[in-house]
């Protein structure tokens, strides 16, 4: 019989085939956005449609344990350095640094100072070194110049920036003669309107309802571009916000002279440097003042936050109890709505999804550390780590497959998983489903043409040339 080797080369082609199709690209491309202050639980108090709609078809983690101090700067260099804040440094948005005498103030500006960045190298930075393309849209930290180099495509900071003209630039970065394979995008709410309303308030609806549409604007230009299949989407943010009140505040004029320290950071955490001389004096003016206020020396802040290891981190530490804010005195901005507290309270916990070739669908994990998101980005994106705190194998089991560079074909089992949903959502997980089915059913015919062909008595003389024209196609598709 002739009929088998053929059927033999024709299954290999088969083969070689389903399996160069269902592979994904070598080159995994990733999205890291932040909506900061988007506080893990923002996702069940108000409709999301958008953002359940990303949990649906790829992971949600429920509880990130963030990094303490919970601010913004030093958590989103933790979320592209893998390291706490004593490690890389950015230990609180503002900073003295008394090695270099120099002063970091989020309020002037004057973040531009390379050398309170370069303890750490950020992922776009080593993304480039592996001969990779970058891209940051208003990310913290992304129009600095960090180790003498700035991200390949960047925009300087101006919080006046629409999230729409954001997007547009990344998605033009992404789909450049020079190509990004890393994007990351910053939107500064809904942490504004949280200081500024607390986040009780009602009026956190219509916020939290507008971050969704920007999300789903978001979605919406990644699938025009064709990127929403092969781009790696991850949706996270710094820290939440718990909701303050004025009659939970702690005046430091009650309890220390102004001229005896100055105060480098204010509230929830207080980082006090002692005039010359006074470090006791303001110590233990402070250290029994109000039951809902800690002070600890910096050597004795305790071991589980990582943050005493750096001279940016002050001589006296004092963190307020959830809740209550520490001023100088009343007329001092009190703001509604703050963060910065204990990074194992679950008010400061931040969202954390994502969506992509990569990703497992409709996949939930209860917690991750947001020093793991590091390793992870690492991963995907092919390139060797810095050391680090955070752990691969912790969150390795979002992933699709532990080498997503080649994932077998039998992982489209969770393709047709995900796949099984209504409406809108059935046409974007098709694509690589639709090549996969589409790919089957050629192969599915042109066997039943042969199988038909063989069991016809005569013999068929053509048959070898005709299965050559069939495969050749194929072969080129
Ligand atoms: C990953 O990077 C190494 C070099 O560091 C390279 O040899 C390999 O081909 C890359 N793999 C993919 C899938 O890009
Ligand atoms: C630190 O810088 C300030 C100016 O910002 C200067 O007045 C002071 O003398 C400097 N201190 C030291 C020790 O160099
Ligand atoms: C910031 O962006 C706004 C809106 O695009 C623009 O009008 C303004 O000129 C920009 N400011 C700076 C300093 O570039
Ligand atoms: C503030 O201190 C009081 C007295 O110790 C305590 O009962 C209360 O629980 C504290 N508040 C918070 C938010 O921890
Ligand atoms: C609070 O401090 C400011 C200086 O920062 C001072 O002008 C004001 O009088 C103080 N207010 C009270 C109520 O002590
Ligand atoms: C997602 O998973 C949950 C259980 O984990 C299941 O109840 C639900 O039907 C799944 N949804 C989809 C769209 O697959
Ligand atoms: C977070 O990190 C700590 C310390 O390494 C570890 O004990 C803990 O298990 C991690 N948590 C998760 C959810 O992986
Ligand atoms: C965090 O990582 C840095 C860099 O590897 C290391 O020096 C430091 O000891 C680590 N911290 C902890 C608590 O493991
Ligand atoms: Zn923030």
């Amino acid at each position: 019989m002739t009929s088998k080797p053929h059927m033999v080369s024709f299954a290999l082609a088969a083969l070689t085939l389903s399996t160069a199709f269902s592979l994904h690209p070598d080159q995994q491309k990733v999205l890291l956005v932040s909506f900061d202050g988007f506080r893990w639980d923002y996702l069940y108090k108000f409709p999301t449609p958008h953002f359940h709609y990303v949990m649906r078809n790829g992971v949600h983690v429920k509880q990130v344990t963030n990094i303490f101090i919970t601010k913004t700067y030093p958590n989103h260099y933790t979320l592209v350095t893998g390291l706490f804040a004593e490690n890389h440094g950015i230990v609180a948005n503002d900073m003295f640094d008394p090695i270099l005498n120099k002063s970091f103030a989020l309020d002037h500006m004057n973040i531009y100072d390379s050398d309170f960045w370069e303890g750490a190298t950020p992922i776009w930075i080593t993304n480039q070194r592996a001969g990779h393309a970058s891209g940051t849209a208003m990310w913290p930290g992304g129009d600095v110049k960090i180790h003498k180099s700035f991200p390949t495509y960047y925009l300087a900071y101006n919080e006046s920036v629409s999230f729409e003209d954001r997007v547009a630039k990344i998605i033009e970065w992404f789909t450049s003669k020079d190509p990004i394979n890393l994007g990351l995008l910053y939107w500064e709410d809904p942490d504004d309107m949280g200081h500024h309303l607390g986040p009780d308030s009602p009026l956190m609806g219509p916020v939290i309802s507008d971050i969704d549409k920007k999300l789903g604007y978001l979605i919406q230009m990644l699938k025009k571009a064709k990127l929403w299949t092969v781009v790696n989407l991850i949706i996270t943010s710094d820290h939440g916000m718990t909701q303050c009140s004025e009659e939970r505040v702690i005046e430091l004029d009650k309890y220390l002279n102004r001229d005896h320290y100055t105060l480098i950071d204010q509230s929830p955490v207080a980082a006090i440097l002692p005039r010359e001389g006074k470090f006791n004096e303001v110590y233990e003016a402070l250290a029994d003042a109000h039951p809902n206020l800690t002070v600890y020396k910096q050597e004795e802040v305790p071991e589980r936050w990582h943050y005493k290891r750096n001279d940016r981190i002050q001589p006296v530490i004092a963190v307020a109890d959830e809740g209550w804010n520490i001023l100088q005195n009343k007329s001092d901005d009190f703001l509604l709505g703050n963060h910065g507290y204990d990074n194992a309270l679950a008010e400061m916990h931040p969202i954390f999804l994502a969506h992509g070739p990569a990703f497992r669908k409709n996949f939930t994990k209860e917690a991750m550390n947001s020093t793991d998101l590091y390793p992870l980005l690492c991963h995907l994106l092919n390139v060797t780590a810095m050391p680090h705190n955070g752990s691969f194998r912790n969150v390795q089991d979002l992933l699709n497959s532990a080498t997503p560079k080649a994932i077998p074909y039998t992982q489209s089992t969770t393709l047709l998983l995900g796949s099984d949903i209504p409406g809108v959502y059935e046409q974007e997980e098709s694509y690589p489903y639709f090549i996969g089915v589409s790919l089957g059913s050629i192969i599915v015919i042109v066997f039943f043409v042969i199988f038909i062909k063989h069991l016809i008595p005569s013999q068929v003389p053509a048959l070898q040339d005709m299965q050559a024209e069939i495969a050749q196609p194929l072969l080129q598709a």
